[in-house]
């Protein structure tokens, strides 16, 4: 027998011992179990087998987000770049603001959020309720529907290519670069290529062009915005800075909110008396959303290099660590919330931390819940029951980000 196989992967356990492994698809069928005991008995838990640490407990995740000193994103926020990089010496690109710390982090998410305002989120509200009408009138009269693959994969990927000002025929193959960058083979960690991490250059001809035609869109924008370098140097972006920006905003705003419609459509299915309440008072969708993030966050944990030795619960995570970050057990915590497993739409407790917390809490907050709350709003506005066909639902294979690929529901 193989010291594998005695282990009880799946449900909870490992040689008899709390454990988590992100590769492994029938933990992430169902994490929560695995999750409630690492909180409970190995609260800074080490996984030999692939030598990373976690922290799952809401006291050790939520401040270890603010602390970029100890947690570094130097190195990503993806366990398999930071191996990367610290083993094989993979390089990352500049401007990739998820893979920065300050000062560098500071200078580009200042500029992006310049260019990334409420203001402008706000005033995409019709153009996104226009494509979800779209898509789901044609779906009125027929008995089924797939949240993901006819809304949760189109509707992200046209708001921002709009957004972008990628044009429509690109869009599909845009987004198809982007999720397969994150995809793994089941079980097996993400095959890192320095030439695919925020690589921009299926845009290069798209940018060059914009800047001979500028219009209203962020990649205009982006290549106009005149900043400070960490030289102290005003300059605007370099055309290859551009591109990892626009790479960046492309692979985080798609398979995100398309993860998110995904669960929107299993859990509001399997919970059919919040759901016929949200259908009569649509007030209630924005906290249906926010306890679904919480609920069944899209990405369980974010990585972080340990820049310097962290002491916790009489553990020592040695510098030059990796370490998982998981907010999906922190976002269940016992310690932090009441009753933390039953899905509740009316809990009044504060937010989760699925959309990270501190320096890089996520830019597209905003934006991802407009677009969750307009595609709720017109999905109850034509169809108040569904009930998930469960035979032909389909967890996508990435250890990065946790949703389905498919999520069929019979209508009615
Ligand atoms: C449900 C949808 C979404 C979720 C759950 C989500 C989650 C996250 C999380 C957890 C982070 C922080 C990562 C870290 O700390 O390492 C983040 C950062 C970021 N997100 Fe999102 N995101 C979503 C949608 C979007 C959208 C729609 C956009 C843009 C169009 C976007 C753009 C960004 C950017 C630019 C950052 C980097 C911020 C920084 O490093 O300072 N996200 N997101």
């Amino acid at each position: 027998m193989s010291a594998d196989d005695d282990a009880t992967v799946g449900t909870s356990t490992r040689h008899g011992e709390a454990y988590y492994d992100p590769y492994d698809v029938d933990i992430n069928a169902d994490p929560y179990p695995n999750f409630r005991r690492l909180r409970d008995e190995a609260p800074v838990f080490h996984n030999d087998r692939y030598d990373f640490w976690a922290l799952s407990r809401w006291q050790d995740v939520e401040p270890a987000l603010t602390n970029w000193q100890t947690f570094s994103n130097a190195r990503s926020d993806i366990l398999d770049i930071i191996k990367a990089v610290s083993g094989a010496g993979v390089r990352l690109p500049k401007g990739a603001v998820l893979f920065e710390d300050p000062p560098e982090h500071t200078m580009h998410r200042g500029l992006m959020s310049r260019v990334f305002t409420p203001r402008r989120m706000e005033a995409l509200e019709d153009r996104v309720r226009a494509f979800c009408v779209q898509i789901l009138d044609a779906f009125v009269g027929e008995r089924h529907f797939d949240f993901v693959a006819d809304l949760g994969n189109e509707m992200p990927m046209k708001v921002i290519g709009m957004l972008l000002g990628i044009p429509e025929s690109e869009q599909p193959a845009v987004r198809k670069r982007s999720d397969e960058i994150l995809r793994t083979r089941p079980g097996e960690p993400l095959r890192v290529r320095e030439d695919q991490i925020a690589d921009g250059r299926m845009f290069g001809d798209y940018i060059d062009w914009r800047a001979k035609h500028p219009s209203d869109d962020l990649m205009t924008a982006l290549l106009n915005a005149e900043f400070e370098d960490e030289r102290g140097e005003r300059r605007t972006l370099t055309r290859e800075e551009v591109l990892t920006y626009t790479q960046v905003l492309a692979g985080a705003g798609n398979e995100t909110t398309g993860r998110l419609i995904g669960w929107l459509g299993k859990v509001l299915g399997e919970h059919p008396d919040q759901r016929r309440e949200l259908a009569a008072d649509p007030s209630l969708i924005p906290a249906a959303i926010e306890e679904t993030l919480r609920f069944e966050p899209t990405g369980p944990h974010l990585a972080r290099y340990v820049a310097r030795d962290f002491e916790c619960h009489g553990r020592t995570v040695p510098e030059g660590s990796a370490v998982l970050i998981l907010v999906g057990a922190a976002n269940r915590d016992e310690r932090h919330w009441t009753d933390p497993d039953r899905f509740d739409i009316h809990r009044d407790q504060g937010r989760h931390l699925t959309f990270g917390f501190g320096l890089h809490f996520c830019l597209g907050a905003s934006l991802a819940r407009l677009e969750g709350r307009v595609a709720m709003e017109e999905v109850l506005r034509r169809f108040p029951d569904w009930e998930v066909e469960h035979e032909g639902a389909r967890l996508a294979p990435t250890s990065t980000v946790r949703g389905w690929d498919s999520m069929p529901v019979r209508l009615g």
